[in-house]
This record gives structure tokens, sequence and C-alpha cells, in this order.
């Protein structure tokens, strides 16, 4: 039997994906309903990865929401990134956890790609609509995976370790 303990790093990943994940969905909200989709620039390296040229931007106004918003993806991409890794390293057996664990990953690759895109072509409806069906597709993932890890939880299928 797997313990509560046993498990507390993974779960702790899990759980932490789906809340930031849900967090940096509202906040790339506030992007859109604020105007600040292109507060960093819209064109060259100067508006991605870079914002107006800089590493760390002067932060106010549309620049702090939009900056804010990338900056956040960070967290996501730690938690989300750490569950993967986890998942590899310590619960090889447990087919669905990798699955999930490596397709959310997968997932936020190709969304902070469209990130970049949304910038580059200047808020491409097109393009921002894709951003935000696959945001909804993450989250989906990160919540299937947190669900998967609690069910696991207190299974005397997982080997501990
Ligand atoms: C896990 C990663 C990310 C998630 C879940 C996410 C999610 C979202 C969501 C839900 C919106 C609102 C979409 C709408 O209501 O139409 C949005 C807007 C936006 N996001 Fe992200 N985002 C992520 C990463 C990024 C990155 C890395 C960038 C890089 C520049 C970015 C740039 C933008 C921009 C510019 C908008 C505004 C689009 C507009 O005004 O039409 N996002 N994001």
């Amino acid at each position: 039997m797997t313990s509560l303990k046993e498990t507390l790093g993974l779960r702790i990943l899990a759980y932490g994906s789906v809340l930031s994940t849900y967090i940096l969905i509202v906040i790339g909200g506030y992007v859109v309903f604020s105007g600040s989709g292109l507060a960093c620039g819209s064109a060259g390296p100067d508006s991605w990865p870079l914002c107006n040229g800089q590493v760390v931007p002067t932060l106010s106004g549309p620049v702090l929401v939009e900056w804010t918003h990338r900056l956040f993806t960070l967290v996501v991409g730690l938690f989300v990134l750490g569950t993967t890794i986890v998942a590899w390293t310590r619960y090889r057996e447990e087919k669905r956890i990798l699955q999930l664990s490596t397709a959310s990953f997968l997932v936020l690759l190709v969304q902070i790609l469209l990130g970049m895109v949304t910038v580059k072509t200047a808020l491409d409806p097109l393009v921002s609509t894709a951003h935000l069906a696959v945001a909804s597709a993450l989250f989906s993932a990160v919540i299937l995976n947190a669900i998967t890890v609690r069910r696991l939880t207190g299974s005397s299928r997982l080997l501990p370790g």
C-alpha cells in the first residue's frame, strides 16, 4: 500500500500544475480584456522573448500585465516539467501518469510557441483563438493527470520509491 507521504512530491507537482495553469488562464483573460497583448511590442526579437528590447522591462500599466503573463508561464513550466520528470524517474510503471504528464509537457511547449506567434502576428484572431484552445487542452490534461495521481495514492499497484 502506498502512503500519502510517499506520493507527496508527485501530488504537489500535479496539483500545482492545475492551480498555476488556472491562474495563468485568468491572467491571459486579463491580458485580452485590458488590451495589453502588444504591450511588449509586436515585431522582431525585441517583442519576444524580450519585452520592448529588455529582459526585465519597466513594469507598469499594460507592460506589467503582459509581462506577468509571460513570467507566470515559467511557474507553470516548472510544475509541469517537474511532474513529467518525477513521472519518468519514479513512476514509470504508471502508464497513465506517464502519458498524461508527457502530453501536458508537449502541449505546454506548443502553447509557448503559440504565445510567441500571437505576439509576432500582432494578435491575429485565428492565432489568439488557437492560443485559447490550447490553454483549454493544457488545463484538461493537467486536471486529468492530477485526478489520476490522486486515484493512485493508496493503491497497492504503486511501487514505493
Ligand atoms: C501555459 C502557457 C500559457 C497559457 C495557459 C496561456 C493562456 C492564455 C489565455 C487563456 C489567454 C486569453 C485568450 C483569450 O481570451 O482569447 C492568453 C492571452 C495571451 N497570451 Fe497566453 N498563455 C500562455 C503562455 C503565453 C506565452 C509564453 C506568451 C508569450 C508571449 C503568451 C502571450 C499571450 C498574449 C499576447 C495574449 C493576448 C492575446 C490577445 O489579446 O488576443 N501566452 N493566454
